[in-house]
């Protein structure tokens, strides 16, 4: 008979194979390649000893392709929960060392028992892909794992945060997964996403890429759009997410955690003053404006290099989180088109899930004319974000700096489609369109350029000002630069308990 002595060193015994991965071997080249493993990847994420891990013996119950005698304890994904900054948090790190972090049906069900324990108790599932796609050797039992898996983002979005690191070649169903979370981040180094990768791509259309070109953090991070946040390497990412963390909620039934700032909250700063330039014409940082009203200045971008007109993130005022959109007249002069009105419209969407109050800085020309705009849709894909500012039931503010003409004051939460609390600078215009498109259109046939200077000065003293606006109530109110942030934690103090719904329905039907 066993002793318990003997009972004890086979549970170490079990414990040490699980921890071995793939083996010395691999480990090594993993390693070689810059990357961290699956289990110091969650050392470094989360708070040190709050990792529980779960499942740790699973093994895979395929015996064909000669996996009889390849079971490793684990299966290739380690999962549990633990803590960021005392929070708790559902996480799964794939193994790239076991069957290249492949999805098999049984290390499917041990993502999908962590996401339905998210759910179960509300905390965020934090994901660290690094994984080739279903497990070829199980057939359609791996598909069905990951449909398991997708079928459980769709439930949990909207109800619990979640985010994925890619941090290896993920392909097929491991994009998929990552695809319906909130957040994607990728590192600069061995991180790609691809449905198909270079080989199969020459294959099939002749097309010569590399998998950088192809699906690298810089080309998803600034091309596609499909990723949000990209660090340096695997060590900044983990980072990047824990910070991420602690801006919003661990559910939608809460508030985002809040941070206690020495930053006086009626802190005036003159700075601001200088930043919108009179000329309309000239451009200038919307982030100066943001960094310069937010608690200690930290603003937290999200998808900082794509579609770089409209500016997205995270900042606290008075410790609470905001979620910021703003127009950014540095970049194409702050237009709205169809890559910024996608990337704003999800962002409205994740802050009003998770009770996160939306500021909105408004300074934009219009929407971008042109025949690549309409055949892309534009029309329907600005109306995305017409359609996420409406829904949204979240305290909403917009502050309109200078420009807003035409249908983007419409879109860019105007009063009329739900917002709080409207206030604009003095140096606001807010018209259908700017003075020389008016004047064009309305005077065509005058020549006279005297005649037409005339016109134009009459135009800008009439709508080249907030006071119009002022005067219908639909700015509740003009300040001064210096005053923003101020004034912004009075509004957001007011509006803190607010209480809307939408009429009931099984769900509206966003313009896809
Ligand atoms: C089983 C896999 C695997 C997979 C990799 N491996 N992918 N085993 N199933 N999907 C194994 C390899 O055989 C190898 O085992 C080890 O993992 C490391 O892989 P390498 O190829 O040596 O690594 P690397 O050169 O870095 O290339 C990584 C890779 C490549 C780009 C991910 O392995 C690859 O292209 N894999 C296949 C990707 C793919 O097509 N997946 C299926 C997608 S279909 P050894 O024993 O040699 O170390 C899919 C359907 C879901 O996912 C659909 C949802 C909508």
């Amino acid at each position: 008979m066993k002793t318990l002595q003997d009972k004890y060193q086979e549970l170490k015994k079990r414990n040490q194979e699980a921890e071995q991965g793939g083996g010395v071997a691999r480990i090594e080249k993993h390693k070689k390649a810059g990357k961290l493993t699956a289990r110091e990847r969650i050392d470094l994420l989360l708070d040190a000893g709050t990792f529980v891990e779960m499942d740790k013996y699973v093994t895979h119950n395929i015996n064909d392709f000669g996996l009889a005698d390849k079971k490793i304890p684990g299966d290739g994904v380690v999962a549990g929960f633990g803590k960021i900054d005392g929070r708790l948090v559902y996480v799964f790190s794939q193994d790239f060392t076991v069957f290249g972090g492949s999805l098999s049906r049984t290390n499917a069900n041990k993502i999908v028992k962590i996401m339905d324990l998210a759910m179960k108790n509300g905390a965020p599932v934090i994901g660290l892909n690094d994984s080739g796609g279903a497990r070829i050797q199980e057939g359609v039992a791996s598909l069905a794992g990951y449909a398991d898996i997708f079928h459980r983002n769709v439930m949990a979005s909207g109800v619990i945060p979640q985010i994925s690191l890619i941090l290896g070649p993920c392909a097929g169903g491991a994009v998929y997964s990552p695809a319906l979370t909130d957040f994607i981040l990728m590192t600069k180094q061995n991180s790609y996403m691809f449905i198909t990768g270079p080989d199969v791509i020459k294959t099939v259309t002749h097309e010569e890429v590399t998998k950088d070109e192809l699906g690298g953090a810089v080309t998803h991070n600034s091309k596609s759009g499909v990723a949000h946040l990209m660090a340096e390497d695997e060590a900044q990412a983990i980072m990047m997410i824990r910070e991420l963390i602690s801006f919003i909620p661990s559910n939608n039934m809460e508030k985002p955690p809040f941070v206690l700032t020495a930053d006086p909250i009626d802190r005036i700063n003159h700075n601001l003053d200088e930043i919108v330039p009179v000329d309309p014409n000239r451009p200038y940082d919307i982030k100066e404006i943001i960094t310069g009203i937010v608690d200690d200045g930290i603003f937290y971008e999200v998808q900082e290099t794509y579609a770089q007109n409209m500016v997205i993130g995270y900042g606290r005022m008075g410790g609470k989180t905001v979620a910021f959109i703003a127009n950014q007249p540095n970049f194409l002069a702050g237009v709205l088109d169809i890559d910024a009105s996608i990337k704003a419209a999800r962002f409205v969407r994740f802050a009003d899930a998770f009770n996160i109050p939306i500021v909105t800085l408004v300074d934009v020309p219009g929407f971008l004319p042109g025949v690549a705009q309409e055949f892309g849709g534009i029309i329907k894909h600005g109306a995305k974000l017409l359609y996420a500012f409406s829904e949204a039931t979240v305290p909403k503010i917009t502050l309109i700096t200078r420009k807003a003409y035409g249908g983007a004051y419409d879109v860019m939460n105007s009063k009329h489609i739900g917002a709080d609390y409207n206030l604009a600078y003095p140096t606001a215009e807010i018209a259908v369109m700017g003075v020389d498109g008016a004047v064009k259109i309305l005077y065509r046939n005058v020549t006279d350029e005297t005649k037409l200077q005339e016109i134009k000065s009459d135009y800008t003293e009439k709508f080249a000002n907030p006071y119009k606006a002022a005067e219908l109530g639909y700015i509740d109110e003009i300040i001064l630069p210096r005053n923003t942030r101020k004034r912004l934690i009075q509004i957001l103090e007011m509006t803190q308990n607010k209480k809307v719904e939408n009429p009931s329905k099984k769900h509206g039907n966003i313009p896809l």
